[in-house]
């Protein structure tokens, strides 16, 4: 059963009260409905993508209560500051280099070294974030491949029964997601049109890279991403496994290797997902100090999110290209 909360303080404070107990739970902004869950705790991302049925696990954004509270956690440099000053709160997600201490789980980012942060202007969603004081992952609160969702009865169409919980504010005055700038090269990118203009953008910042303004048709984000790879080459479907290889477990974890990391004991595809880019970075490391060759993976059936596991594991495998 999935509630539908008043958006009065009543519905706020229980709509906070089960996000950070680790429960999804749909929430207006200006732009669409986005589907929430607390980004510190990857179990509860992971739920996301489960209840979205998403084959791919994408990065997610990062919704803060307060720019201050997103700085915190990655690093602002000037333009940072100055298009937060202009666009926050509002329809506009930066794209900035994660600090060391940041509290965000790697599933949320996908694993990689930046992460998308925005500060919603809807005054039910800065409640929400304020109420829960954590930072909360949020893609749009469709099924994947469906339309983005713009009134709470949408949410309900695509995903009642599969979530806890939606925060009805009514419907969604942008309408369209948010601009998608990357500031953590030297020239500003956007890598997704929104409800911010590329205009407005270069009026504030200056220049944004080429890709930007003349791009009418935006490139795919798995494309245009460079996706964490590990550092050691990836063996999929291992079967048996080699004493100079670092060994991705799932389930019953076969004998040999020099290291190991268990994804799920119990072959559970959530709790995978939610380990699968701690385990990576953690053979990797552990993987060179052993002087292991490559990093062997188990073969993981393609139940529940184990789609949207093997896609990033396939990845991983490819032939490096540079
Ligand atoms: O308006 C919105 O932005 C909505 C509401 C709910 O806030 N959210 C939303 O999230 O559209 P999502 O997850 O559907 O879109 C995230 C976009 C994707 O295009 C993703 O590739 C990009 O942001 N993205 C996220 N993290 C990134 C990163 N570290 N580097 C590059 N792109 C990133
Ligand atoms: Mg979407």
């Amino acid at each position: 059963m999935t509630q539908i909360l008043p958006a009065d303080k009543a519905g706020v404070t229980q709509a906070a009260t089960l996000l950070r107990a680790g429960a999804v739970v749909a929430f207006g902004t200006e732009t669409v409905y986005g589907l929430g869950a607390d980004a510190t705790n990857a179990e509860a991302v992971a739920a996301i993508f489960h209840a979205k049925q998403r084959p791919r696990l994408n990065p997610l954004i990062c919704h803060y209560g307060s720019a201050r509270q997103a700085f915190e956690q990655v690093v602002a440099d000037a333009r940072a500051l100055r298009a937060a000053a202009a666009f926050w709160p509002g329809p506009l997600t930066l794209v900035l280099p994660r600090r060391p201490q940041c509290s965000v789980a790697l599933l949320t980012g996908a694993g990689l070294d930046t992460l998308a942060v925005r500060v919603p202007r809807h005054p039910v969603a800065l409640a929400l974030l304020q109420a829960v004081d954590r930072p909360i992952a949020a893609p749009s609160a469709n099924r994947s491949g469906q339309v983005s969702p713009t009134s709470a009865r949408h949410v309900m169409d695509g995903l009642a029964g599969r979530i806890a919980a939606v925060l009805d504010s009514g419907p969604c005055e942008v309408g369209i997601e948010s601009t998608v700038l990357d500031l953590s090269g030297t020239t500003p990118v956007l890598l997704r049109p929104g409800g911010i203009t590329p205009e407005a953008l270069e009026a504030c910042l200056g220049p944004i890279g080429p890709a930007a303004v003349s791009g009418a048709a935006p490139r795919s984000p798995g494309l245009m991403l460079s996706h964490y790879a590990p550092r050691l080459p990836v063996r999929l479907n291992a079967d048996a496994v080699a004493d100079d290889e670092a060994v991705l477990a799932f389930g019953p974890p076969l004998p040999g290797g020099c290291c190991r990391f268990q994804l799920s004991a119990s072959g559970d595809s959530i709790e995978a997902a939610a380990r699968l880019f701690e385990g990576l970075r953690r053979l990797d490391a552990d993987g060179a100090r052993l002087g292991a060759s490559r990093i062997a993976v188990m073969s993981i059936p393609e139940a529940g999110l184990g789609l949207a596991i093997n896609d990033r594991l396939q990845r991983a495998a490819a032939p490096r290209t540079g």
